[in-house]
């Protein structure tokens, strides 16, 4: 089914220099709608440009983004988040003073520290914001914990509001960069029924080093190496993929941290 859902977002040849360094030397992607995409690839491969290609937070050197059938290639990353992209951050965008609520309440009206200067959400009532919020508190499984402030959550909890913030902004498309790094045990069964779930309502691109997370629920998978795309397919395709497993030397495949 989701193998023939539209292409939501596609980049074309895109590329990044930095001075003379290539961090993409040409870059092709589709994302289907209402799909888990992993991007996955060892360390330096050019994974997390790419996400800043794709939600503009850096511009490209070359090719073309394409995202909801409109051209985004030049446009600002808050034009491409009033589109319907959400970028989940790091802790760097919870008011770690104010309670759960209070964060989501923010972000569903458009005000994370990251993005205050950018007012680019339509108001939205009172009434129609705490469904929002109530939505998402009880997607990310922190109802119990409505009340408390955000400085106080497990480092489980943070990341979970986290993915809230940018659910809270009603996105299409999810950017998730690393959302488990960290993580004891217990939060990453947490995150990863989290991140399936949104599949229903959304796609989302995930940036993911857990092997086991990114076979159990992706759809696709791309594989990154130097900049470029290695390979591309199901978990399983890839799973069995010799150039894949000589890019990892078998680590990351086999469970291992890249
Ligand atoms: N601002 C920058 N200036 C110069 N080189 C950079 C910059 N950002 C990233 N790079 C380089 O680009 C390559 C890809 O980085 P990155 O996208 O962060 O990889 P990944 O997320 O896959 O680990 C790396 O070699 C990195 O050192
Ligand atoms: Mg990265």
């Amino acid at each position: 089914m989701t193998a023939h859902a539209p292409i939501l977002l596609e980049a074309i040849d895109v590329e990044k220099c930095y001075g003379k360094f290539a961090a993409l030397g040409g870059v092709n992607l589709r994302v289907r709608a209402n799909t888990v995409h992993s991007v996955i690839g060892p360390n330096g491969a050019g994974k997390t440009t790419l996400f800043h290609m794709l939600t503009g937070t850096k511009a490209v050197s070359g090719g073309r983004i394409v995202f909801d059938g409109q051209e985004v290639t030049h446009e600002p990353d808050y034009r491409r988040v009033r589109r319907g992209m959400a970028r989940s951050f790091q802790v760097t965008s919870l008011f770690l003073s104010l309670p759960v609520r209070e964060n989501l309440r923010l972000a569903a009206q458009g005000v994370t520290p990251r993005q205050a200067l950018n007012p680019w959400h339509e108001p939205v009532g009172p009434r129609a914001l705490s469904q929002v919020v109530d939505s998402v508190l009880a997607k990310v499984g922190l109802e119990r914990m409505a009340g408390t402030p955000a400085g106080n959550l497990s480092h489980g909890q943070q990341r979970r509001l986290e993915v809230g913030m940018a659910l809270a902004a009603r996105p299409k498309a999810i950017f998730l960069d690393e959302p488990t790094s960290g993580m004891g045990i217990d939060d990453l069964e947490d995150m990863k029924q989290l991140i399936k779930g949104l599949r229903d309502q959304h796609t989302v691109v995930l940036i993911e080093h857990n092997m086991n997370i990114v076979m159990d629920i992706s759809d696709t998978v791309t594989v990154m190496q130097l900049g470029r795309v290695l390979a591309e397919g199901k978990p399983n395709e890839i799973r069995g993929d010799d150039r894949v497993r000589a890019a990892y030397l078998g680590n990351m495949i086999t469970g291992g941290k890249g």
